[in-house]
């Protein structure tokens, strides 16, 4: 039986959002900017602060990208969300508890894990993965320790992608240059004893296969204190790739062009050098007497065309030995799965059509009531912005089944039992306008070191952080209300007098008679 409108504006449909970077606040602000049907948002997300990679993945010198977080807090503004930050799920929240407390369910959780060379001594002190290392210069909490060996002198940084030349350009710029960003203090710190000298950025494939941007491998040219350098044979083009050139894409060519442009610099004179191989992946990481990496054996590769089209790299049994002490591979992500929660190991993502979880990777059938958006549903690819279109089509989809359900719309636990919840599980939430504390505190901490905010990077600190602010914004509230009470009894006395006015002139007039 379909309900009637009645029935419908009962009570908005509420959601759960599970994480709080860019693809989840897209699907928030398209969930409770739509008129068609009343939505209340509850956001979870396992920091106590928000926005997923655009706070721990953006590189601290990309700050312009950052500005994004400034839309996410409009909708964070907006009548019926709410933020439970500090939150994880999985082990404060379960997939039961939300039956009992939304309608529906949107997994926005990203790929928190790196894909893996797989090759022996990847697990060797010196070899360091992406998430980690980026997490660290970014002040993710579960990497602050992480304190990586900058005595190396060679870096290699394993793959193409845009993150290899993020990592890259961090390990290249003068702590000068880092020290006007927000990058974390202790990060600075390290990189400012850095013996740092070469970063070699490794691809499998040619440079024609680069998955980087244009502007981003530009950028590497136009370093204070490191030159690119790529020599002529490396952009030899292999016949595969000579045979795509007039075929590839305009950012291949680009790519190719600014390479070429690097080429005849020649070596430069900065200091520190960021050197381009091609065609070459590791095959086993070597380590020394304490378990240190020391140096990385290097297959030569070749490229073929496969059956399916496209260009692939295969090693040719062809090596080098090369010396290097830090090796950071920076060759993608992979969603992680959630507990109760389908997941597709294959592709490394959680099973979906359009969005609609499936119950299992091989079932076509969706489950009632859970979603997924962004890179827990796509894999990890695309930029900031290229969730938006993703995460309002998924919204529009919920809009839409929540309308088709309306008159099967279950009893839940009231708004305010999720609070009681979280407590009774030992979860401390934090509030989006207790995040605004640390987050204004963060920024008053920057104007020391020129810098646009100085992170905290340990959560009970932050809690700490948000609990003092409280305290300290406590005092003068405390001082208007102590004068607001004051001014009771003042009011009160002033009434009296003034309703003793006409009383006085009553007695005036009695004793004139
Ligand atoms: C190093 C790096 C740099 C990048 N730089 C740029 C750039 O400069 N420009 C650009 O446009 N794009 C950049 N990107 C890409 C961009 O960051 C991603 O496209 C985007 O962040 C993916 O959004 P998402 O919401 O799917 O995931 P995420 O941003 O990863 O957000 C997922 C959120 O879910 C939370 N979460 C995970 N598990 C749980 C759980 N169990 N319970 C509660 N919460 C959970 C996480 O803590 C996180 O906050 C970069 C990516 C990386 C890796
Ligand atoms: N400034 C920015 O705008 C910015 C910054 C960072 C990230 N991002 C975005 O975030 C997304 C993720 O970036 P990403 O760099 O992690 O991923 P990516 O763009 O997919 O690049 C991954 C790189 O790793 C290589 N690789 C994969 N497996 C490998 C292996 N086993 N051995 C050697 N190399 C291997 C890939 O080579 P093949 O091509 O041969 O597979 C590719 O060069 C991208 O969309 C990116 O543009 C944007």
């Amino acid at each position: 039986m379909r309900a009637s409108s009645k029935q419908r504006a009962d009570r908005p449909v509420r959601v759960a959002i599970i994480g709080s970077g860019p693809a989840a606040f897209y699907a928030a602000e398209a969930l409770l900017g739509q008129t068609q049907c009343p939505v209340a948002v509850d956001m979870f997300e396992r920091l106590p602060t928000p926005y997923g990679l655009v706070r721990a993945g953006v590189a601290p010198d990309h700050q312009s990208i950052k500005a994004v977080s400034r839309r996410f807090e409009r909708t964070a503004q907006r009548p019926g969300y709410r933020f439970f930050g500090n939150v994880t799920f999985g082990e404060h929240l379960l997939l039961s508890d939300l039956a009992q407390h939304y309608d529906q369910v949107l997994y926005g959780v990203g790929s928190a894990a790196d894909r893996r060379l797989d090759i022996p001594g990847e697990d060797l002190a010196g070899c360091v993965h992406s998430s980690a290392f980026v997490g660290w210069y970014n002040g993710h909490p579960a990497y602050r320790d992480l304190a990586p060996d900058l005595s190396a002198e060679r870096v290699l940084v394993v793959g193409n992608g845009n993150v290899a030349v993020d990592v890259a350009r961090v390990l290249a710029r003068t702590a000068d240059e880092l020290e006007r960003t927000d990058i974390a203090d202790h990060a600075l710190e390290r990189l400012r004893g850095s013996r740092v000298r070469e970063i070699i950025l490794a691809g499998r494939r040619g440079p024609l296969q680069g998955a980087f941007t244009p502007a981003e491998l530009r950028e590497l040219g136009r370093l204070e204190a490191a030159d690119p350098v790529v020599s002529a044979s490396e952009l030899e083009l292999d016949p595969v790739s000579a045979s795509a050139l007039s075929g590839a894409s305009a950012q291949a060519r680009r790519n190719l062009e600014i390479l070429q442009e690097f080429s005849q610099r020649g070596a430069g004179g900065r200091g520190r050098t960021i050197r381009f191989r091609f065609l070459v992946s590791p095959v086993a990481l070597e380590g020394n007497a304490e378990g240190r990496v020391e140096a990385v054996r290097l297959e030569h590769n070749a490229l073929v065309r496969t059956d399916s089209g496209r260009v692939a790299a295969r090693g040719t049994g062809q090596s080098e030995r090369l010396a290097v002490q830090l090796v950071i591979p920076a060759i993608g992500y992979r969603a992680v799965a959630l507990p109760g929660v389908p997941f597709d190991a294959r592709q490394a993502v959680i099973p979906n059509r359009e969005g609609r979880v499936l119950r299992a990777a091989d079932s076509g059938v969706p489950l009632l009531a859970e979603y997924v958006v962004g890179w827990a549903r796509t894999g990890p690819r695309g930029l900031i912005g290229s969730h938006k279109a993703g995460s309002e089509e998924v919204a529009r989809r919920m809009i839409a089944d929540a309308e088709a359900l309306v008159g099967e719309r279950r009893a839940l636990a009231p708004p305010e039992a999720i609070a009681a919840l979280l407590e009774r599980r030992g979860a401390k939430p934090v509030a989006f306008s207790e995040w605004q504390l640390l987050d204004a505190e963060e920024v008053a901490r920057g104007a020391d070191r020129g810098a646009p905010r100085r992170k905290v990077v340990e959560v009970d600190q932050m809690l700490e952080v948000i609990e003092q602010k409280k305290r300290s914004d406590q005092v003068p509230e405390a001082i208007e209300q102590k004068k607001r009470s004051d001014q009771v009894p003042e009011a009160i006395e002033q009434k009296k007098r003034s309703d003793q006015v006409p009383e006085a002139i009553e007695q005036k007039k009695r004793r004139d008679g």
